[in-house]
């Protein structure tokens, strides 16, 4: 049948007296549900038989996108593959069914697991200690810059209220500062995409509390003057904060701990192949260096002398970011992927995921323009096309792409070029599917020199074209009710 003819004709697949469900009479009188708690109206329910209902989801189910479906080279991301054991490990019923609440004698395998992933991420950050309490990247820096704050007070220093952050770095930088109390101040990028060093240690001096880094960057250059900086913030009498969502190509190789940081974040929805997108779920664990520990938040897993684990809560901790312990399904998943690919495993991920980046930008780097010419860590940037002439934009070549079954790479981000395409390719990819992905590209760079109409008015076959994404976020209609009322 052809889907989309039948779709058409029928969207409203509610039927008056239709049903799904055949429920016997129970042969006992109507409970007397008291008036003024009963229904008015009836409910508006759809009416359908349940081959409908099947049809219906599993054909919405069939229009989403996902890297169990598909090629996600989203830069800044890390959309790797998901192993399938992580969500054997998870669901057990002895961890999913467990109540955030249950008291530790009762939950010592749980707690067990939680202690065993905040020493693996230790040791993998080069940290004295973490904690797995925040919900995500963003809540994790909020938590790191809130154990800074509350470092720099402790000893009676409560001048320091700036942050410097990068100009390539990710909103959720400055945002986090922001909603820590500090001020944001912004250091350029040299044409190289690295942080020009010199001018941030013009800026250094003892009101400045941190300075927040992603390394490699969101460019996905490895910042070669890490060692200098953290050298010069450090003698200004400022922390170093690691922005970890960038930590896959790093792991096992080198350790932000041992670059000078004193405080990250790591996503374990990113580098440690717990599944996300469309804004969930995450997980955001907090590390610190030596020192730092006692500022981390309430509550906290330690073990005890006599090999038993317990849920503490320190006078001295920042107090509570969360209500729990943090995602547990979303660490156990983290500390399944961890075991199972082991020290060796963990490295080699990380060098396949920068071979990959990197052959993906020298097999398209004569179509595509480079704006910076380096060896790329897990992933890199495109400036929009090399040939600008057919007017055709970053944003018509992902929306060409999802013709071509990819998920589109990140756009128009970071905010460094007009055009930027980042793509990261993650280590999770054959050489077919990447050779399939540069084929794209490449035809998509002929199709904007001989046919450019056909990319600006891509995509052609998805369920929806080109959405005004601005109305789509500010008013978004999301029933067919909706819909049909908006049309009259
Ligand atoms: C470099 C960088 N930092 C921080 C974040 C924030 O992480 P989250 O989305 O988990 O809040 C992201 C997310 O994409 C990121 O790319």
């Amino acid at each position: 049948m052809n889907k989309e003819y039948y779709g058409k004709l029928i969207f409203e697949l509610s039927r008056e007296g239709r049903s799904g469900a055949a429920i016997p009479d129970a042969g006992c009188p109507d409970a007397q549900i008291p008036a003024a708690l009963a229904r008015v109206h009836t409910p508006e329910l759809p009416q359908a038989d349940e081959p409908t209902v099947v049809r219906h989801y599993t054909n919405m189910s069939a229009n989403n996108f996902g890297v169990d479906t598909g090629f996600y080279p989203l830069g800044s991301c890390t959309m790797k593959y998901n192993p399938k054991i992580n969500e054997e490990m998870c669901s057990l019923p002895a961890m999913a069914s467990l109540h955030p609440h249950a008291p530790a004698e009762t939950t010592q395998g749980a707690l067990e697991a939680y202690w065993t992933l905040q020493r693996a991420l230790s040791e993998i950050g080069g940290m004295a200690e973490f904690t797995l309490n925040p919900f995500s990247g963003a809540h994790g820096e909020l938590t790191g810059l809130m154990v800074i704050r509350a470092y720099h007070d402790s000893w009676g220093d409560h001048a320091r209220t700036k942050v410097i952050v990068p100009d390539s770095a990710h909103g959720t930088n400055p945002a986090s500062a922001a909603v820590a109390g500090l001020k944001v101040v912004e250091v350029k990028s040299l044409p190289d995409g690295t942080v020009d060093a010199d001018a941030l240690e013009a800026m250094l001096d003892d009101s400045v509390a941190a300075v927040m880094m992603t390394n490699p960057n969101t460019a996905g250059i490895f910042e070669s003057n890490v060692a200098r900086i953290t050298d010069m913030v450090h003698r200004a009498g400022a922390l170093m904060y690691y922005d970890g969502a960038n930590l896959n190509p790093m792991l096992g190789i080198a350790r932000p701990g041992d670059m000078g940081f004193d405080v990250m974040h790591i996503n374990l929805h990113k580098t440690f192949s717990t599944p996300h997108g469309g804004g969930g779920p995450g997980s955001g664990p907090v590390g610190v260096r030596d020192g730092l520990e006692k500022f981390l938040p309430n509550p906290r897993v330690v073990k005890n002398s006599d090999g038993t684990f317990g849920i503490t809560a320190s006078g001295e901790a920042l107090g509570s970011i969360s209500a729990t312990l943090g995602n547990f399904a979303v660490q156990l998943r983290a500390l399944s992927y961890i075991l199972s690919l082991g020290k060796e495993g963990l490295a080699e991920a990380g060098l396949l995921a920068t071979l990959n980046a990197n052959y993906i930008k020298e097999s398209l780097r004569d179509l595509y323009k480079l704006p910076i010419d380096r060896v790329c860590k897990h992933e890199f940037v495109f400036d929009g096309l090399a040939d600008k002439n057919s007017g055709v934009t970053t944003l018509d070549i992902a929306k060409r792409l999802l013709d071509y079954g990819f998920h589109a790479p990140t756009i128009y981000f970071p905010l460094l070029f007009h055009e930027s395409l980042m793509i990261e390719p993650t280590e999770t990819e054959s050489k077919e599917t990447l050779d399939c992905f540069i084929k794209a590209m490449r035809d998509i760079a002929r199709e904007a020199a001989e046919n450019p109409e056909v990319v600006k008015t891509a995509p052609h076959t998805t369920p929806v074209s080109r959405p005004d994404d601005t109305a789509a976020a500010l008013n978004p209609t999301v029933t067919w009710k909706e819909l049909k009322n908006s049309a009259g």
